[in-house]
C-alpha cells in the first residue's frame, strides 16, 4: 500500500487546491482514535489521508482504507501533493514511481457492488455462476454464449485474479466478475432478467449451515430474478447438502424441479473431476421458475434529517456494537475538525458484509463522507437506526 514515512510535516492552511486535489480540513482524534485525518476531494470524490505516529516517533502518511481512491496511481499522487504542501521531511517512501498506465483490460471486468446496485446492466439476458473457483465452467459458458452477459461471483481472491487473466487472454467481452458474498448479491439484481444461475459444488458447511449459499431466502431471491423458464442449478457431491436443498426447493410454489444423478455436463469443473476420479456420486437439482415476479422497487436516499447537536453526540457516544435481528450498528471513533464539525467512523449493516463509513456532522447537518452506503435492505434499516441513535433516541 502506498505510504510515506516522515520525521516531520507542517500543517498547512486549508482549504487549498493542488493539481486535481482539494485539501479541505485536518481532523484530530477525539474518541477511540489514534490517527489524524485529512479530508480531501479528487475530481468530485471525497477521500481521507491518515497521519499516524509510530513507535519510533515517525508519522506514517497513507490513504484511509474506507475511502480509498483507485487506481493506486491516484493514491500516490494524493500523498505526493499532500507532502509537497506539508513540506514533509521524508524518511522513506514506496511511492517514488508514479506511472500513468491505463487500467489493465482485465481490471475493467472486475466490478464493485455499487456498479450493480446503481445501474444493473439490463440490455441482455444474464447468467450467473456462484463460487466459480477455477472458473473453468464460467469461462467455457461465456465463450460459447457471446450474446449473454455473465456474472461470476467469488470470495476467493486468487481464483478471481486467475479468471480475470483468462478474460484478457481469451478476449471475452461478456463476463463481469465480482468479489462479493453470493448470499447477498441477488438482492441487487432486477426481477425476471436472469436465464441461469449455477451453484456448482458449494462448500457444504455441515458444521455451520448458516454459511451455506443455498437457503430459503436465497432460493426466493433466485426465483424473483429468474425469467419465466429460467433455471437455478445446484450440483453437489454431498448427499447431505442435496437432501437439505431439496427440502427447501420443495417449499417453493410454481416451480418445476428436476433431479438427476451422475449426469456429465458439457464441461466439468476442477472439483467435479476430482470427485469423478474418486467415483463419488454427483447430484443435480434444477429449479425452473414458472412465474413472473414483481419488479424490484427499492429507492432510498440515505439522507439525514437536520438538527443534530454535536455536543450531545460526543457526550452520548457509545462504542458498544448494537445488534438487531438482520443488521447491526457500531459507532467506532470520533474525530474533531473544529468547534462546528466532527467526523464519526462506524460500521453497520449486514453481519456477513458490513459497510464501513464516515459521517460528517457540520453544525446541525449530517452526511456520509465519501459515498453513500450500498442500497441493501440491511443498510436501509441500519441507516434509520443510526439517525435515531444520533438524535439520542
Ligand atoms: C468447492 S469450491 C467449487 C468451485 C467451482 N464451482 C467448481 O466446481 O470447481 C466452492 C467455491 O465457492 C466459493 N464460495 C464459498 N462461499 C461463497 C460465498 N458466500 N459467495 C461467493 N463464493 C463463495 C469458494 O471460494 C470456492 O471457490
Amino acid at each position: 500500500m502506498p505510504h510515506i514515512v516522515v520525521k516531520d510535516y507542517k500543517r498547512f492552511t486549508v482549504p487549498v487546491k493542488k493539481e486535481k486535489f482539494d485539501f479541505l480540513w485536518f481532523a484530530e482524534p477525539l474518541i477511540n482514535a489514534k490517527e489524524k485525518l485529512v479530508g480531501a476531494i479528487y475530481e468530485k470524490t471525497p477521500f481521507l489521508i491518515t497521519l499516524k505516529d509510530n513507535k519510533r516517533g515517525e508519522t506514517v502518511i497513507k490513504s484511509d482504507k474506507v475511502t480509498r481512491l483507485s487506481p493506486t496511481t491516484v493514491v500516490k499522487k494524493a500523498l505526493k501533493n499532500f507532502c509537497e504542501l506539508a513540506e514533509c521531511d521524508v524518511i522513506r517512501t514506496n511511492i517514488s514511481q508514479i506511472s500513468d498506465r491505463h487500467l489493465k483490460k482485465s481490471e475493467e471486468f472486475l466490478k464493485t457492488i455499487e456498479f450493480f446496485a446503481d445501474n444493473f446492466p439490463k440490455n441482455r439476458e444474464v447468467w450467473i455462476e456462484i463460487g466459480f473457483g477455477s472458473g473453468r465452467y464460467l469461462l467455457y459458458q461465456a465463450k460459447n454464449n457471446p450474446d449473454t452477459l455473465f456474472i461470476g461471483i467469488e470470495i476467493h481472491r486468487p481464483s478471481i485474479e486467475q479468471v480475470l487473466k483468462q478474460i484478457e487472454i481469451q478476449k471475452l467481452e461478456n463476463l463481469y466478475i465480482i468479489d462479493y458474498d453470493a448470499r447477498l448479491f441477488l438482492e441487487f439484481v432486477p426481477s425476471n432478467i436472469v436465464g441461469k444461475i449455477f451453484v456448482h459444488f458449494p462448500v457444504p458447511w455441515d458444521k455451520k449451515p448458516h454459511r451455506r449459499v443455498i437457503s430459503k431466502k436465497f432460493i426466493q431471491e433466485a426465483k424473483r430474478v429468474l425469467k419465466v423458464g429460467g433455471v437455478l442449478e445446484l450440483r453437489t457431491d454431498s448427499k447431505n447438502y442435496f437432501d437439505y436443498s431439496l427440502e427447501l426447493f420443495l417449499e417453493q410454489n410454481r416451480v418445476k424441479l428436476e433431479v438427476t444423478k451422475n449426469i456429465k455436463p458439457p464441461i466439468t469443473s476442477k472439483y467435479e473431476d476430482r470427485w469423478r476420479r474418486l467415483q463419488k456420486d454427483i447430484y443435480d437439482i434444477r429449479m425452473v421458475n414458472l412465474e413472473k415476479s414483481a419488479p424490484l422497487k427499492i429507492s432510498f436516499g440515505f439522507d439525514f434529517e437536520k438538527e443534530f447537536d454535536i455536543e450531545k453526540i460526543i457526550k452520548n457516544f457509545d462504542s458498544k456494537p448494537k445488534v438487531f435481528e438482520d443488521y447491526f450498528v457500531h459507532f467506532e471513533r470520533v474525530y474533531k475538525i473544529d468547534e462546528n464539525r466532527i467526523l464519526l467512523r462506524l460500521s453497520f449493516g449486514n453481519f456477513d458484509r458490513p459497510e464501513h463509513k464516515y459521517i460528517l456532522i457540520e453544525g446541525k447537518n449530517a452526511s456520509y463522507f465519501s459515498k453513500k452506503p450500498v442500497l441493501s435492505k440491511a443498510n436501509i434499516e441500519a441507516h434509520k437506526k443510526i439517525e435515531e441513535l444520533l438524535h439520542g433516541k
